[in-house]
């Protein structure tokens, strides 16, 4: 009988999660999630563009992780994994960045979704079906490599798994760029926002203490943290858009990044 999730609260994972790390509870954990974005793949951007405020967050984290990418070359292979309906690697070609993208995804759904779009728009954009745990790429072969929104799916005995993954394709000196859920945000506003806690529960989803990063990315060189998705900016940035810009930029080097709804990293690949 096919399995029927209609969204990330159906798949019942929080930190505490109970799914373990054997190959079979993987294997269920893959299904269940190829399912889930295959169905919702059609109305995927639609839904996440609906509220102003996560529309400037994923403007913001997008816009914060093309600067953190830095300068490229049409030589340049950048992998971004997973590519879901290719909303990253669009938003860099409409800033211009002309170098050799491919984007891999789990769902074949949303790889469709991805390609239509990129056909409509005339961007050249290679899309191909893969799977985040084995990639479909030589070792040290990758230049860049991005991974926005995805660890969260996977309770954290995956983590380093996934990381040695993308260890093993990235180039010495290539980057990886990736995106946690901060789990001191949900503290914090679990104290001070009324209502969080109940919201919270509407849409679990797999935590990360901030100051619980470090030891993950032991294999890596440079590591950095930065905030973004500061609740309440967007609306600041309506009313006073100046002021908007500074607080945001203080998500990205100093204690309020652990506000921020998530954290980027960046982290090289030893020479
Ligand atoms: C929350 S979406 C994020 C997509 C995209 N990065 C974005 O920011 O819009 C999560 C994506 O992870 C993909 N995914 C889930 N498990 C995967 C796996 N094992 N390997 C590759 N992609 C996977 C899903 O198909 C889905 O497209």
């Amino acid at each position: 009988m096919p399995i029927t999730i209609e969204s990330e609260h159906d798949l019942n994972l929080d930190a505490n999660s109970s799914i373990g790390s054997s190959p079979q509870e993987l294997e269920g954990l893959r299904s269940k999630l190829i399912n889930l974005y295959d169905h919702n793949a059609n109305r995927y951007d639609n839904d996440r563009s609906l509220n102003n405020s996560l529309h400037y967050y994923f403007d913001q984290a997008h816009s914060a992780v093309d600067l953190l990418i830095g300068p490229t070359t049409k030589a340049t292979l950048h992998l971004d994994m997973p590519v879901g309906t290719g909303r990253f690697l669009m938003y860099l070609r409409e800033q211009d960045r002309n170098h050799r993208m491919i984007g891999i995804d789990i769902s074949k759904g949303m790889l469709d979704v991805a390609a239509r779009a990129s056909r409509i728009n005339k961007y050249d954009i290679e899309y191909s079906q893969g799977d985040a745990f084995n990639l479909p790429f030589a070792d040290n072969t990758v230049d860049v490599l991005t991974s926005l929104r995805m660890f969260h799916l996977f309770p954290t005995c995956y983590w380093p798994g996934l990381l040695d993954e993308m260890h093993r394709v990235l180039k010495p000196g290539g980057i990886l760029i990736t995106e946690l859920r901060n789990a001191a945000r949900g503290t914090a506003c679990q104290l001070l926002v009324p209502g969080f806690r109940k919201r919270r529960k509407q849409h679990p989803h797999v935590f990360v203490n901030p100051l619980s990063i470090k030891p993950l990315f032991r294999r890596w060189d440079d590591m950095q943290m930065q905030g973004v998705g500061l609740d309440a900016l967007a609306k600041i940035h309506r009313i006073a858009p100046v002021l908007a810009r500074g607080v945001d930029s203080l998500q990205r080097s100093t204690f309020v990044r652990y506000f921020s709804k998530t954290l980027i990293i960046k982290a090289t690949k030893p020479v």
